[in-house]
C-alpha cells in the first residue's frame, strides 16, 4: 500500500466535505462515497455516481452491478485490491436520479486531483456520463471498447455493469471490451518504454 498517495486521496476525501459539495445530495446521503481500491493501480474504473447498496456501505459498486464488475476482473485475473473503482459524483441521487450537469462540474476537481494522485496508465470510463465527461462529443454505442488519448491519458469507453445487467447485447459488448484490458495496458506500457 503506498501511504502517501493514500494519505492525498483521503485529504481529497475531506476537502469535499469542508467544502460542502453539492450539499442538497449530501444532505440525503447517508454517507460520502469516495472511491477504493489500489491508490498505485494502473487502471482506474470511473462509474456515475453511488447507488442504495453503496451509499449504505461507503464504497462504490458494492450492489448488483459491483458483483458483475468483480466476476469482469476475475476473468482478466485481476481484483478489487489492483485496481481502483470510483465515480464522477460521491454522493448517492435522490433515487438514483442521472447525475445533473451542475453536480459533475462541481465534483469535477476532486476526481482530477484523484486521477493525478493515482496516476493511472489506463481509465476505464462505465457509461455515458462518466465518458462524456472526458470525451464529450463522443457516442458510446460507436467507441466503447476503442481506446482514447486525451491529453496525455488513454480512456477506454465501455457500457455501464448496470445497463448491461438487463440488457444481453450490451453484457456481451461490455464483456468482449473488459477482456481487452490487459492488451490495452501492455499496449501502453509498450509505447511508454519507446518513448523513454
Ligand atoms: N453504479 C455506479 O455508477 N456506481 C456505483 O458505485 C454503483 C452503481
Amino acid at each position: 500500500m503506498n501511504t502517501s498517495k493514500q494519505r492525498r486521496l483521503d485529504k481529497i476525501a475531506q476537502d469535499i466535505t469542508r467544502n460542502n459539495i453539492c450539499p442538497e445530495l449530501a444532505e440525503n446521503a447517508t454517507q460520502l462515497v469516495f472511491g477504493d481500491g489500489n491508490p498505485d493501480a494502473d487502471i482506474v474504473f470511473i462509474g456515475e455516481g453511488p447507488g442504495k447498496n453503496e451509499d449504505q456501505q461507503g464504497r462504490p459498486f458494492v450492489g448488483a452491478a459491483g458483483k458483475f464488475l468483480d466476476e469482469m476482473l476475475e476473468q482478466i485475473d485481476m481484483d478489487r485490491s489492483e485496481v481502483y473503482i470510483t465515480n464522477i459524483i460521491k454522493y448517492r441521487p435522490p433515487d438514483n436520479r442521472d447525475p445533473r450537469p451542475d453536480e459533475i462540474n462541481a465534483f469535477m476537481p476532486y476526481l482530477l486531483e484523484q486521477i493525478e494522485v493515482i496516476e493511472p496508465q489506463l481509465i476505464a470510463t462505465l457509461g455515458r456520463f462518466s465518458m462524456n465527461v472526458f470525451l464529450p462529443d463522443l457516442k458510446i454505442s460507436q467507441v466503447h471498447g476503442e481506446p482514447k488519448r486525451v491529453k496525455g491519458r488513454v480512456f477506454l469507453p465501455m457500457y455501464h455493469p448496470a445497463a448491461a445487467l438487463y440488457n444481453g447485447d450490451q453484457r456481451t459488448m461490455l464483456m468482449d471490451d473488459f477482456a481487452k484490458i490487459p492488451s490495452v495496458l501492455e499496449k501502453i506500457n509498450e509505447e511508454a518504454q519507446t518513448h523513454r
